[in-house]
């Protein structure tokens, strides 16, 4: 065994794959990039032997949460509940081999984050600071991260959140943005004061480069620095040379975990403190129900390893292993492989415009054909480079690998051991020169396949599994035993035996990406197992062994199948919208309930001490009345008297400033909150009907 595996064959591990944000469905891009690869990892170690622990959960507070409750009309523990669901089922289906799927809304995780701040402040890690932030007037909220949007800086995107500029990657504090605008008003936010706990990054420096470029903790070599994705250091150096500056740890929310001290009324952890530490409260709960202790998982020789996208790399990579090593007690991670990101038919994914294939749909149009995308997505795998996702793609490596090669393989060893020998394994003959150098690749194989999934290299880790196959396929076309039968019999039993073994051990090496296809292959020549350390035997199934008939693993993808869904896709592909979603089904005869009709504004006149509101005297054909309206923003007085507008007229009579309105002016409102009157042509009068 090469020194290399040997010190990596005892290991311990905790596998930590990013907490999704239970605030949408996961797409393609989530599993290509992070959980896909980090479930064929770890099944690879449990097939080793390993002890590992491998966490995820719900990451279910932030502004990512509330501001989808606030789209979808709902509340942001509905939101989380909602998607939570989701999510778990969806990874449940794909066959995602988490130990625990847990949420950061447990009381579990409330807890240990809170116990976690709390050690920091009283170690004096935090530094508590006060300063002006944000605050939009009319929702009476500051507006941090994703509550305010503007200019971007560096590369003026116009469109900038106020905790990164999603377009160049630069990550912006809300003040630097240029033309902030609340994205709850559209209004532009004032400034007020607010205090909050920082944690002092400029402190950390000189650690963080030795730890990262070296690998070294105090001296003692932790990891192998060689052994991270240069983008990961990249990323990390260029933000540590570029100088770093403490970053608020707390926020002025009231979603999320409130921050455990006294005069802390109103606010809550950051996101990115309370998230990570939830694969320690997942690790927490997942002990208790196995009577397992967590800090095992935690501290000692172990390794930590974290399955993130790129633009998780800093809060993995620096922010969080500052807090652990703050709070003492914990190990760092000993690697963090970070994909880059997948497209999709040419264009970035995207939620808002509905650019997606969403795992949970995809489950449900296609039962049983989980492993078909999984092998397609590792295939494309985003390891190191942006990769692209298509149907078309995906049909061509399902037909013409997995049907063609591996499933055509299969087939053909088990017919032909049916056609010859009723199925039972033959007693081989001596080897051949040619037996014996195919016997040593599949020999070889399991090997290479250990070295690169032990290096992160999954996608030419699987590739180098489907060679099993291809080495399968060229070895019987190369032999004819087909033809050999009628001249040569006895020499086709040791064709069929080889070939034989070969299937059985396919059975074992694609058990870490495709795990329902290897338990039907291992089914089908009756041999089951899970120990890597037997992949690549040459005598799996013995003589007189009966293997069961064969069934055709892999369908082919018709052209309409790619058609459909790409023709799905350009339907589906919706502007970007900052409007609200559309609100919940209504029936036609709660429509009919409004009374809506034409009004012509009579007499209008400011309300005194309101800026918003104008007092209209409004001829409805039936009647004269009063209603308030909050136009005053947008129209003066002499501007709208003699305008016949929409009005409701049926609505409840309310008390407005003292002024009884006897209801409502209909307005149009554009995407920046501007208000316009929806007027008739020309020859509507008041009294007529709106419907
Ligand atoms: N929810 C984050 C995202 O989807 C990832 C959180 S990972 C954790 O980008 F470490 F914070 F949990
Ligand atoms: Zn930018």
């Amino acid at each position: 065994m090469p020194a290399q595996l040997k010190s990596m064959s005892k290991a311990k591990f905790t596998v930590t794959a990013a907490l999704p944000y239970a605030n949408g469905p996961l797409h393609l891009g989530h599993v290509a990039g992070v959980y896909l690869p980090a479930d064929i990892f770890v099944r690879f170690l449990r097939m080793n032997g390993h002890d590992v622990a491998f966490i995820c959960g719900s990451d279910e507070h932030g502004a990512a949460i509330t501001l989808r409750a606030k789209k979808e009309g709902i509340t942001p523990s509905e939101i989380v509940d909602k998607y939570d669901g989701i999510i778990r089922k969806a990874f449940q289906d794909f066959n995602i081999s988490f130990d625990i799927f847990h949420r950061t809304a447990s009381e579990i995780h409330h807890k240990t984050s809170q116990d976690f701040f709390l050690k920091l402040y009283e170690n004096d890690k935090f530094t508590e600071e006060t300063s002006e932030q944000y605050y939009d007037e009319e929702f009476q909220q500051f507006l941090a991260d994703r509550y305010i949007t503007g200019e971007c800086p560096k590369c003026q995107n116009p469109n900038a959140y106020g905790d990164q500029c999603e377009k160049c990657g630069t990550d912006l504090s809300p003040t630097e943005l240029i033309n902030p605008k609340s994205t709850l008003s559209g209004k532009t936010p004032v400034l007020k004061t607010t205090s909050h706990w920082y944690l002092p990054m400029e402190r950390h420096e000189d650690w963080l480069r030795e730890w990262i470029k070296e690998g070294k903790l105090d001296g003692v070599q932790r990891h192998d620095p060689k052994a991270w994705r240069n983008q990961v250091v990249g990323q990390c150096m260029s933000w540590i040379d570029g100088g770093l500056h403490s970053r608020a740890m707390t926020r002025d929310l009231d979603w999320g975990v409130k921050v455990p001290l006294p005069n802390a009324e109103g606010k809550v952890l950051y996101v990115w403190l309370d998230a990570p530490i939830g694969y320690i409260s997942a690790t927490k709960q997942w002990a208790l129900n196995e009577g397992k202790n967590w800090e095992d998982y935690w501290t000692g020789d172990r390794k930590l390893v974290h399955f993130i996208g790129k633009d998780n790399i800093v809060f993995h990579a620096v922010i969080f292993p500052i807090l652990l090593k703050d709070h003492g007690g914990f190990i760092l991670p000993d690697n963090v492989p970070a994909s880059e990101f997948l497209n999709l038919e040419g264009d970035k994914f995207s939620t808002s415009r509905n650019w997606a294939v969403w795992l949970h749909e995809y489950l449900a149009a296609y039962p049983g054909k989980e492993d078909e995308l999984k092998y397609v997505l590792t295939s494309i795998a985003p390891e190191t480079k942006d990769a692209e996702f298509t149907w078309k793609e995906y049909q061509t490596r399902i037909n013409s690998e997995l049907a063609d090669i591996l499933g055509n393989f299969i087939n053909r060893a088990l017919v032909l051991t049916h056609k010859y020998y009723e199925g039972v394994v033959p007693q081989p003959g001596a080897y051949t020169q040619e037996d014996l150098s195919t016997l040593d690749e599949m020999k070889q194989i399991p090997q290479r396949i250990s070295k690169l999934i032990y290096a992160y290299k999954l996608r030419e880790a699987q590739a180098e599994a489907m060679n099993l196959a291809r080495l399968g396929n060229k070895y019987l076309a190369d032999q004819e035993p087909w033809k050999l039968i009628k001249t040569d019999p006895e020499r086709v039993k040791t064709i069929m035996y080889v070939a034989l073994q070969i299937t059985a051990n396919l059975g074992i090496v694609l058990k870490p990406f495709l795990p329902n296809t290897a338990e039907k292959i291992s089914s089908m020549v009756n041999f089951h197992s899970s120990d890597w350390g037997l992949a690549g035997n040459s005598d799996q199934l013995s003589t007189g062994t009966t293997i069961n008939t064969p069934e055709i693993i892999f369908q082919k993808v018709e052209d309409s199948l790619v058609e459909n869904e790409v023709g799905k896709l350009k339907n589906a592909n919706m502007v970007e919208s900052n409007f609200e979603a559309q609100k919940e089904e209504v029936t036609f005869d709660d429509f009919s309930k409004m009374d809506i009709r034409l009004g012509t504004i009579l007499e209008a006149e400011k309300v005194e001490k309101a800026d918003k509101l104008l007092k209209l005297l409004v001829d409805t054909g039936i009647d004269k009345r009063t209603i308030v309206s909050g136009i005053a923003e947008h129209y003066s007085p002499e501007e709208v008297i003699g305008k016949t507008v929409q009005v409701l007229l049926n609505l409840a009579p309310r008390k407005i400033r003292g002024i009884e309105s006897q209801g409502m002016i209909l307005m149009a409102e554009d995407a920046e909150g501007k208000l316009s009157f929806m007027t008739p042509e020309k020859g509507f009068s008041a009294g007529g009907g709106v419907r």
